[in-house]
């Protein structure tokens, strides 16, 4: 019996994605998703992409608790990956009930009904902004946590909740996988990130300025203690991501309890840096201006990428060309995102 996994916010970016490498690797997928950031649309995108349909799919909100329990009485659910939760850090600041009670809130009441279905495997959704201003980098899974913002004290906080239930149940499984900067698309151009409204995060918002969506890019800030001054990240590849989630499925069983990984690729890029990649990739030079930093940002976040390389002998293998030649390629195809 193949085994089944049940993804919450699997309609979303990094959802949809790991969807289709779950199918792609036999696993049966059944999808939770209230589609408060995504569309329904997606999920057909996602059985068209992988050449084989969802076991189901349920527009659930995590919260519910009772709606959540029909849908694991309905399924033999093996394991689960939870992303379903809010991700804008601006919107975190003005929003902070809403971001605890769907990240915070939405994870205590999956962690409930997981129990009360005798499901104990998680693959839990955290971020790098759980380290905050980072003194230095590479950051290690010891590097000191110190958010500056509500959404990542959100995911700190579900750290925190998940590792002392795993104290508690012996029986309890739970890796959480902190994601550096996710960008990138299906190189098939079927699926990708659509966002709604202004994109926050840089890639899609310079994918939208090269298709003409927009006028120019904002850059926030470039007095960061960096080498052009402009902030700089660890870019990975969502099919890089989506793999690491089949992988950490995979590694499970390998010990009981709570365990926590980077999910990077180890190379800083500066906003500049990936400015220029994208124009090469699109042959559209991207016009962009300077403004001042924005609230919350940080100067550099990099991963150390060793401690899953030792764990699972497994790496990340796509570079920043393919990141925007694949994000192009969605933009071109899909210049709406996906039709609403
Ligand atoms: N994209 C990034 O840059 C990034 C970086 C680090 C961590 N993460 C985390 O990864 C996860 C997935 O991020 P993403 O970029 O795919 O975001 P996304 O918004 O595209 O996907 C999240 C999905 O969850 C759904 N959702 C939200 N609240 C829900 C609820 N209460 N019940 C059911 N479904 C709900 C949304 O409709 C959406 O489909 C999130 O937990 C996010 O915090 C993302």
């Amino acid at each position: 019996m193949p085994e089944t996994v049940l993804v919450t916010g699997g309609a979303g970016f990094i959802g949809s994605h790991t969807c289709v490498e779950l199918l792609a690797h036999g696993y049966e997928v059944v999808v939770v998703d209230n589609h408060v950031n995504s569309a329904p649309h997606a999920l057909d995108r996602i059985a068209k992409t992988a050449g084989r349909p969802l076991a189901a799919s349920y527009q659930v909100d995590v919260r519910d608790r009772q709606a959540l329990s029909r849908v694991f009485a309905a399924h033999r659910v093996d394991a689960v990956i939870h992303f379903a939760a809010h991700k804008a850090v601006g919107e975190s600041v003005a929003l902070p009930v809403e971001y605890y009670d769907t990240n915070v809130a939405g994870t205590c009441a999956l962690l409930a009904v997981m129990h009360e279905h005798g499901v104990h495997r998680l693959v839990f959704s955290s971020s790098c902004s759980v380290y905050g201003d980072a003194d230095s980098v590479p950051l290690t899974e010891h590097s000191p946590v110190a958010p500056t913002n509500p959404y990542a004290h959100t995911k700190l906080m579900c750290e925190r909740v998940l590792e002392d239930v795993c104290a508690h149940l012996a029986e309890m499984k739970v890796l959480a996988l902190r994601y550096f900067n996710p960008v990138g698309a299906h190189p098939s151009g079927l699926l990708g990130e659509d966002p709604q409204g202004v994109p926050n995060n840089l890639m899609p918002y310079v994918a939208q300025v090269a298709v003409g969506r927009r006028e120019r890019l904002s850059v926030f800030g470039d007095d960061y203690a960096t080498a052009d001054g402009t902030g700089v990240r660890d870019y990975i590849h969502v099919m890089d991501v989506a793999e690491g989630h089949r992988v950490a499925v995979e590694h499970l069983d390998d010990r009981a309890g709570f365990q926590v990984f980077n999910l990077g690729t180890g190379t800083g890029t500066s906003v500049l840096q990936l400015v220029a990649a994208f124009g090469e990739a699109s042959g559209r030079p991207i016009p962009y201006q300077v403004v001042d930093r924005r609230p919350g940002d940080v100067a550099a976040l990099v991963a150390d990428a060793g401690a899953v390389a030792a764990a699972w002998n497994w790496t990340t293998t796509r570079d920043l060309t393919a990141m925007c030649r694949d994000a192009w390629r969605f933009q071109q195809l899909n210049p709406h995102g996906y039709a609403r």
